[in-house]
């Protein structure tokens, strides 16, 4: 349908975990699916408080785990860890705008103010494993610097395979429309990214040049959606893929997080339904599993 643009899931921290990606692959046995970012320090530290550093990937199909971090021999280290864990290819995070990461790190969207130092990452990841790495960035850090295409650039020379960038300056976060600038003159493939829900919008950027889209907060409550896209039906009855989700979810966190952090989902699941809201509200204060899943079943109909 779309030639021969590929439709990337995007990274969603505290999203696509490996419940969700499991979810996705049900549908989309193909589609290549970034991780939530994982720091460079947690990783190489192991550190036990982050059940994503030890995730292994390969039984996960095309997954390309994303790093964050601005200290390039850590970096280094991470990508190699994450190839040894199966990853499919890794993803460096040179966009992520929060103050947490972007200044006191010194990480993500930083890197789009200091080029020199991202091609130091660019270059060390690059030599440390045998997989393929890409970048995600911004336009700029403001609407004064639009400088994305320096940072193309630099990627390319430094044997970076494909970027994906996002239509906003790190300025505007999350806000306004994503704006998606020609590429038709860049060294290396680019992945668009921002605000793409439907097939159209995925003929737009094909007509811009882009090899590629990338899909975020369209999946929310919607694993099915790029299979849909591509042509696939939508499931018949969502309550039974919300059951599946929820026992992923259960299998890897256990129920005593997996509960409060399930709840995000079952309200993007249900969102439009009628009595939603009350069903949100009544889910929100569930603490049991059980109780859980006989509120899904009830909502969805399922007996
Ligand atoms: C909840 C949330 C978490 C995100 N986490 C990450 C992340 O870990 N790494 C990253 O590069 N971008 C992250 N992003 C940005 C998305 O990958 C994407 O660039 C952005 O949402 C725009 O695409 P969309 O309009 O399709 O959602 C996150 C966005 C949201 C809303």
């Amino acid at each position: 349908m779309f030639d021969d643009v590929k439709i990337f899931v995007a990274p969603l921290a505290g999203v696509t975990d490996r419940p969700f990606r499991r979810i996705i692959r049900e549908f989309s046995p193909n589609t290549p699916i970034v991780t939530e970012m994982i720091s460079c320090h947690s990783i190489t530290q192991a550190r036990k408080n982050c059940l994503r550093n030890f995730d292994q990937y390969f039984d996960e199909g095309n997954v390309g785990a994303q790093i964050f971090g601005a200290d390039v021999n850590l970096m280094a280290d991470a990508a190699k860890i994450l190839q040894d864990n199966g990853a499919k290819w890794i993803d460096i995070n040179m966009g992520c705008p929060v103050p947490k990461v972007a200044t006191r790190a010194g990480a993500g969207a930083h890197l789009m103010q200091d080029h020199v130092l991202a091609e130091k990452i660019m270059r060390a990841v690059v030599r440390a494993v045998d997989i393929p790495v890409s970048i995600k960035t911004r336009l700029g850090w403001d609407s004064e610097h639009l400088d994305w295409d320096d940072l193309m650039r630099r990627a390319a020379d430094s044997g970076v395979r494909f970027a994906t960038l996002h239509g906003r300056t790190r300025a505007q976060l999350y806000l306004g429309a994503a704006q998606l600038p020609n590429v038709l003159s860049a060294q290396i493939p680019i992945i668009a990214n921002g605000d793409i829900k439907t097939a159209d919008d995925i003929k737009g950027v094909q007509g811009l040049g882009y090899s590629g889209a990338m899909i975020g907060r369209a999946m929310f409550g919607r694993p099915w959606l790029i299979a849909q896209l591509l042509g696939e039906n939508p499931p018949q009855n969502v309550g039974d893929v919300v059951l599946r989700h929820l026992e992923y979810a259960l299998d890897y966190y256990g129920a005593k997080t997996a509960i409060p952090m399930f709840r995000k989902h079952v309200a993007w699941y249900s969102a439009g339904m009628v009595n939603s809201s009350e069903f949100r509200i009544k889910v929100n204060q569930i603490t049991d599993v059980d109780v859980l899943k006989v509120a899904i079943r009830e909502f969805w109909g399922i007996i």
